[in-house]
């Protein structure tokens, strides 16, 4: 599996970038909000966003019908060679999705909460398909088990295209873990929960004991 980080903060893309695995970037309407950038700075930010990292970067369109998400998406796409097009699952975005897909322009469809609307992104022509689980836990539901049911149901078939699964609204580590195990292509993760993947007691007592053993040696 891949870890993406999930954020459009540059200094924790910086630095998780800096750490050696990072494979791609995702971002939304809220994370960009979140920075405190304006309006006439996305385009911008995102493009610095895609210089820091190595590999592929979602920027979401803001536009609700198809015309206007397809023209924001080739603006968006034209910004870097490493640019996916982020489009949320609704008619208007399967169909903007389908122009975009055809033109060659990658798309992450995204807020994807069940097996009918991955199998139609990935029909649409979405090269990324984006379970929420943590938003769906959230309600209540299963949210690993709505992640489990998509994937099984789109390694079912063949698309004709590279289709990737990423899970997102990540919370935790066992959320990543279990979305491994289930053959998830992609997690994407927030910057704290990031850090939870790395730690562990036992190696911080293992740590701990290394170096008191080796004070000894001295
Ligand atoms: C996915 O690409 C989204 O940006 C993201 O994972 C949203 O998750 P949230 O529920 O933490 O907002």
């Amino acid at each position: 599996m891949k870890f993406f980080l999930d954020t459009a903060d540059l200094s924790e893309i910086e630095e998780v970038a800096s750490w050696g695995a990072l494979a791609g970037v995702t971002t939304n309407p809220s994370l960009y909000a979140r920075t405190g950038g304006k309006l006439e700075d996305f385009e911008g930010h995102l493009k610095k966003i895609c210089d820091l990292v190595d590999g592929p970067v979602s920027g979401e369109v803001t536009a609700e019908d198809r015309d206007g998400m397809v023209e924001q998406g080739r603006k968006l796409a034209a910004l870097a060679d490493n640019m996916v097009v982020k489009i949320p699952v609704c008619v208007e975005g399967l169909a903007a999705t389908r122009t975009l897909s055809s033109e060659g322009i990658d798309v992450n469809m995204t807020l994807v909460f069940s097996v009918p609307q991955a199998l139609l992104a990935a029909r649409a022509g979405a090269r990324y398909i984006s379970p929420f689980i943590g938003r769906f836990d959230d309600i209540a539901e299963d949210g690993l088990g709505q992640l489990e049911d998509i994937v099984t149901a789109v390694k079912n078939y063949d698309f004709g295209h590279e289709v990737e699964i990423i899970a997102a609204s990540v919370r935790s580590a066992n959320h990543v873990t279990q979305a491994a195990l289930m053959g998830a292509d992609i997690a994407t993760v927030p910057y704290a929960a990031m850090k939870k993947c790395i730690k562990h007691p036992l190696t911080d007592q293992g740590l701990a004991k290394f170096k008191a053993d080796w004070e000894k040696v001295k």
